[in-house]
This record gives structure tokens, sequence and C-alpha cells, in this order.
């Protein structure tokens, strides 16, 4: 690989592929050439780039040849068709599907956490699940001082984990709904405006987890290299447009206070800590949106557990940002990094 890599994305025309665009840019990622792909109905449209732009290419089977990197948001299918020969041809794959991310072959990262796992890569690197992302930069630095014993978890996801047609439904079921018109859902399985349900992810008839919990709670014994660590998640899709926000209650091995969590949050890079119980003004989606840092407040001692070995928080993070386009971009950065 040259110095300056080429980077390819998949997927470019999508929420996540468009904020992966733009993490390049504004992080001036040192490249040798951008190629964007999607699928044919996107073939020939242009999409900006550092002021000039880039046409869509349909990506097929030979796209990826000569492409030193290649970020996949294009969904689990097209993932699992061209990302494993693309990395057998010397293309690092580093990709935003479920595809891959439990395979023990394929490292699992999130750069604040577990950054050596990259390097043991067979050419594809997975991002974590958005929601796995958001609550382990926050729970990381803590543990490290306290090993996390127990996490319960419940998510507030918003549209834009379901990609651009759901957060175009959001917007367009509540124009309808405001306007006292019908609307039918089509991306979603519910109405979504006005509105919360269960996330959308297909509902195992036996543990009776939803796959979305399913995977944060692997991906987050995976990440922290903790196979054992006891968490429960319960993950709810909420009409917001492109930030989440999760519930957390966290057991730890000793007693742990909120003023020790909030000083370890507040030194962590990436964690931006908004705990005013005076102003009441704690993280929200609307403020974590468009920025990079994962949002931590409502710091407390959980009263259910009398040891004070447990603590409740709350935490918001741009699911498109670190949730997604950032976090894959953080990669390749550290992955160019360790070129030298
Ligand atoms: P397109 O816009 O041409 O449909 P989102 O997650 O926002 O729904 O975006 C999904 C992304 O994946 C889009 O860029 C979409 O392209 C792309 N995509 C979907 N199917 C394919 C495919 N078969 N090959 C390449 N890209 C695809």
């Amino acid at each position: 690989m040259s110095r300056s890599p080429s980077i390819g994305i998949v997927g470019a025309t999508g929420a996540v592929g468009v904020e992966v665009i733009h993490c390049l840019e504004q992080r001036h990622f040192a490249l040798s050439s951008l190629r964007l792909f999607a699928s044919p109905r996107s073939a020939g449209k242009t999409l900006s780039y550092a002021g000039r732009p880039l046409t869509i290419e349909a990506l097929d089977d030979k796209s990826l040849a000569g492409i030193d990197i290649a970020i996949f948001s294009a969904g689990g299918a097209t993932s699992r068709t061209y990302a494993p020969p693309a990395a057998k041809a010397g293309t690092i794959v580093i990709d935003n599907s479920s595809a891959f991310r439990m395979d023990p072959q394929v490292p699992l990262v999130v750069p604040e956490i577990n950054p050596e796992a990259m390097f043991r890569h067979h050419g594809i690197i997975a991002n974590p699940n958005c929601v796995t992302i958001i609550a382990a930069v926050p729970l990381w630095p803590l543990h490290q001082v306290n090993p996390i014993q127990r996490i319960v978890m419940t998510s507030y996801q918003s549209a834009s984990g379901a990609g651009a047609a759901a957060m175009a439904e959001l917007e367009a079921s509540t124009r309808a709904y405001l306007a006292g018109e019908a609307y039918t859902p089509k991306v979603l399985p519910h109405p979504y405006a006005f509105n919360l349900f269960s996330h959308n992810a297909k509902v195992d008839p036996v543990s009776l987890y939803n796959e979305e919990e399913t995977k944060v709670m692997q991906e987050m014994r995976k990440i922290f290299a903790l196979p054992q660590l006891r968490v429960a998640a319960t993950c709810v899709r909420v009409p917001v447009l492109r930030a989440h926000s999760i519930a957390l209650n966290v057991e730890f091995e000793r007693p742990m206070t909120a003023v020790q969590a909030r000083a370890l949050l507040a030194a962590t890079p990436g964690v931006k800590v908004v705990d005013d119980a005076a102003r009441n003004y704690f993280p929200m989606p609307i403020d974590a949106s468009g920025q990079d840092d994962v949002l931590a407040g409502r710091i407390r001692s959980d009263l259910s557990d009398p040891s004070g070995r447990s603590l409740a928080l709350f935490v918001c993070g741009d699911q498109l940002l670190k949730g997604a386009a950032l976090n894959a971009v953080q990669i390749a950065e550290a992955l160019m990094a360790r070129r030298g």
C-alpha cells in the first residue's frame, strides 16, 4: 500500500456512506484517490468530495481491484458478496454491516478501546453496531479502573440506524400526521410519527431477544474481551432522526461513586460529560447530532444496589458518526498511522 491509500466507499449514497465522505473530507484524510460505489440505481449520479464532483459507480465484482481500503456501508448481503473476494485480492475492508462481526477471524474494533485488535485482521475489520459503540466508549474508562460485572441497558434508537429511507419515512409520516392525512409505513413495520416501538429486528422465538439486542450483547463481550460478561439489552426505535440514546445500569466489582465516574469520563477522549442537575440539562439526541463525542450524563448511584457498586447513566451519540462512519474512518486512520 502506498503511503496515501486509494479509498473506496461502498454504499456511498446511503445515510452512513455520505457521512464517510464528510468524515474523510473534514479530517483531511490523506488519500491518493477516492471512488464511490452504490447500486446500479445510483450509477452516473455525482456526490461532491473536497469541492469536486465524483461520479458514482455501480458496484460489481471488479470494482474494488486496486483499492487499498474499502469502507462498506451497503448492508449485510452486499458485504457478504463483495468483501471476502476484495479482501482476498488485497483490499482491506472496513465493514459496517453485521455480516462478519462475530467471526473469530475478524477483529471488531473501537479504536479508543481495542486498537491493537485491528492489526490482527485477515483483510476484513468489522465496525461494531452503533448502540454497541455508543455504550462501549463511555463504559470502557470506567471498566479500566473498576471491572464491570453486569450491564443492563435500554436503547432509544433513531431512524438513521435503519438507513436514509427510514429517515425519510419519519419526516414524511410526521408531515402526514400533522396534516391529518393517512400514512402507510413502507420502511418500518409500525407507525413512526409520535410513536415508538420495539426495535424492528427479528425476534428470536427461543430467547425472545431481537437481533439488535443480541448483537449488542455479543459485540460488547467481544470488544471488551469479556466472554462471560453479564449483559442484557432492550432496544427501542424512537422518532428521532439521527442520534441514539442509551440508559445504562452498570454493576462494578467494587463501589464506584458518581463523582469518580464523572471525573473519569471528563478525562476520556471521545466523551463529553453533560450532567447539569441544577439546570436539568443532560445528554439529548438533538445535541449529540453532528458531534463526534458521545455525551454522558445523569451519572448517579443505582439505588437498587445498596452495596454502592452500581451506577446509572444516560448517554447519547450520533449514530451516523461515532456509531458508524467516524469509527470506520478512525480505523482507517489508525491503519495508516501504524504504517508511518
Ligand atoms: P443506492 O442508493 O444506489 O440504493 P441506506 O443504509 O441509507 O439505506 O443506504 C444503503 C446504501 O447501500 C446505498 O448507498 C445503496 O445504494 C447501497 N446499496 C444497496 N444495494 C446495493 C448493491 N447491491 N450494491 C451496491 N450498493 C448497494
